[in-house]
């Protein structure tokens, strides 16, 4: 048992298929075939001011003696945790692949031309030097590849990191902050694989449809990962890396989760949940408390866009009752040698929540469709072909040349998103949001906050600060996180001055 407690033990193959077993009653984990849940590596710049990425390819083991061909930041799948502060960011991004990539910084508050979208390619043997200002709250952010068409298959490739804004000031607020102790990152994501542990990314018309959700969760890109953590208050900093899930997470106890953070930073204060949904792009803080040195698993139920029943497998407002197949997505051991620095959650964190009401100088209205009507070839030519329609917003299918909206510098919008058919995660580049209502109730908890990206099940009002510049040369998107949503057209794109 030291073994798996301690890490360093070989990955364990398994079959796909296994982690999405019915469920009914408690979820069986078998933690001896789990192996210790690593971190991604630490690039650290808040001494250097400066970072370097550059997108590579290479080999992943993924299962024990099979290595699947992946590509990632700085090394083989996914990317470095970069920890910045407030102030000059000097980053290079080189590119080794034969393909163009680009390195969006999705989170972060700056401008247009640091923005890392569509239209700041990359290509293969070049680099993009953005001389960054980092300006925000404490928060976890997300960056990785958006290339226009093959965003989804780079990303599911290993394309992506976190971003850690910190301006050390958690031991203060009496929140865990130890990298890899007390603070864990964990990037959710879930792939398919070749009986010979490749990763693979075919796409069923279906999968076309919902976007492509698959059998394995991979945490910080490890199948079967254990978590060990102290006997005491942990914070888990959770991404859904994953092109197409919407998962909903909760304990396998029923204990507590503290929500502390969404998308842009702190709460006022921790809002206490059962469960927490997050869609692709999005981000939560949790603080846990494993006190009680009991084993904890977080699981998941179904996701509302593929479980079973309903329009296109989901029950129309009733999101939060599909709990139809629900799998493991990690679980947690508690380890006494561990230090223990928090044994209680904090009342206050004093995060600046938005109260951006009765602010707005326009309403604009989205719909978010399936299908725009002008079928054809898709683009991009990474998704097998066929005759499949586009996906739009507002009847419209995404066009590198149009631009859809112009915004005014400074101002704040009322933005109304709906959708009629599946949940789509609705994201905006350059901006904080404040979801005002969802479905014309109050916001879940998850939706609190300074947010970018939130799941639109029906109808959501948004309040939009737009703080950052953009030019006609280097717009912001709007789009679905649905990542093959966003390759087929269900994007967007506007100025700010
Ligand atoms: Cu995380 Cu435009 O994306
Ligand atoms: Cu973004
Ligand atoms: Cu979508």
């Amino acid at each position: 048992r030291r073994n798996f407690l301690l890490g360093g033990g070989a990955l364990i193959a398994f079959g796909g298929a296994y982690v999405l077993a019915a469920n009914s009653g408690k979820l069986k984990v078998d933690l001896s075939k789990r192996t210790a849940l690593k971190m991604p590596p630490l690039l650290d710049t808040t001494n250097s001011g400066k970072l370097n990425l550059t997108a590579q390819s290479g080999k992943t083991a993924f299962f024990e003696n099979m290595v699947s061909d992946t590509i990632g930041f700085n090394q083989s799948y996914l990317g470095p945790t970069i920890r910045m502060k407030n102030g000059a960011l000097q980053a290079q991004v080189n590119n080794e692949l034969r393909n163009p990539v680009t390195v969006h910084w999705h989170g972060l508050l700056v401008p247009g031309e640091h923005d890392g979208g569509p239209h700041i390619p990359v290509n293969s043997g070049e680099s993009w030097m953005p001389q960054m200002q980092i300006n925000q709250q404490p928060a976890t952010a997300f960056y990785h590849t958006h290339i226009h068409g093959r965003t989804a298959s780079d990303v599911y490739a290993g394309l992506g990191g976190i971003i850690h804004v910190s301006d050390n000031r958690d031991e203060d607020r009496a929140i865990p902050s130890e990298y890899g102790v007390d603070d864990l990152t964990m990037v959710i994501q879930d792939r398919r694989f070749t009986s010979r542990g490749q990763l693979s990314y075919d796409l069923s018309m279906m999968d076309a449809m919902h976007g492509f959700t698959a059998d394995t969760i991979l945490v910080n890109g490890q199948v079967n990962a254990v978590a060990s953590v102290p006997k005491g208050i942990v914070r888990l900093r959770l991404i859904n890396g994953s092109n197409a899930r919407i998962y909903t997470l909760s304990a396998d106890d029923d204990r507590s989760l503290h929500l502390i953070a969404t998308d842009g930073g702190y709460l006022n204060k921790p809002r206490s949940i059962d469960t927490l949904r997050l869609s692709p792009g999005e981000r939560a803080e949790l603080l846990v408390d494993f006190g009680n040195g009991n084993t904890m698993t977080m699981i998941s139920a179904g996701d509302p866009n593929t479980g079973p029943g309903g329009m296109m497998g989901r029950v129309r407002g009733m999101i939060d009752n599909v709990v139809d197949r629900s799998f493991v997505v990690m679980p947690f051991v508690v380890d006494d040698r561990l230090p223990v620095r928090f044994t209680a959650v904090p009342d206050q964190i004093n995060g600046d929540e938005p109260d951006l009401e009765n602010q707005e100088v326009a309403v604009r209205q989205f719909s978010l469709d399936m299908n725009t009507g002008s079928g054809g070839m898709m683009g991009g030519g990474m998704m097998g072909g066929g005759m499949m329609s586009n996906m739009g917003i507002n009847g419209q299918s995404f066009e590198m040349s149009r631009m859809d909206l112009k915004v005014k510098l400074g101002t704040v919008e009322k933005w109304i998103v709906s959708t009629s058919m599946l949940a789509h995660p609705f994201h905006i580049h350059g901006v904080a949001f404040q979801v005002l209502r969802e479905n014309s109730g109050q916001p879940k908890p998850e939706s609190i906050g300074w947010k970018d990206t939130v799941v639109v099940d029906s109808v959501t009002e948004m309040l939009v600060k737009f703080e950052m510049p953009a030019s006609q040369d280097n717009p912001f998107m709007y789009h679905c996180h649905i990542l093959e949503h966003e390759d087929r057209g269900m994007m967007g794109q506007f100025t700010v001055s």
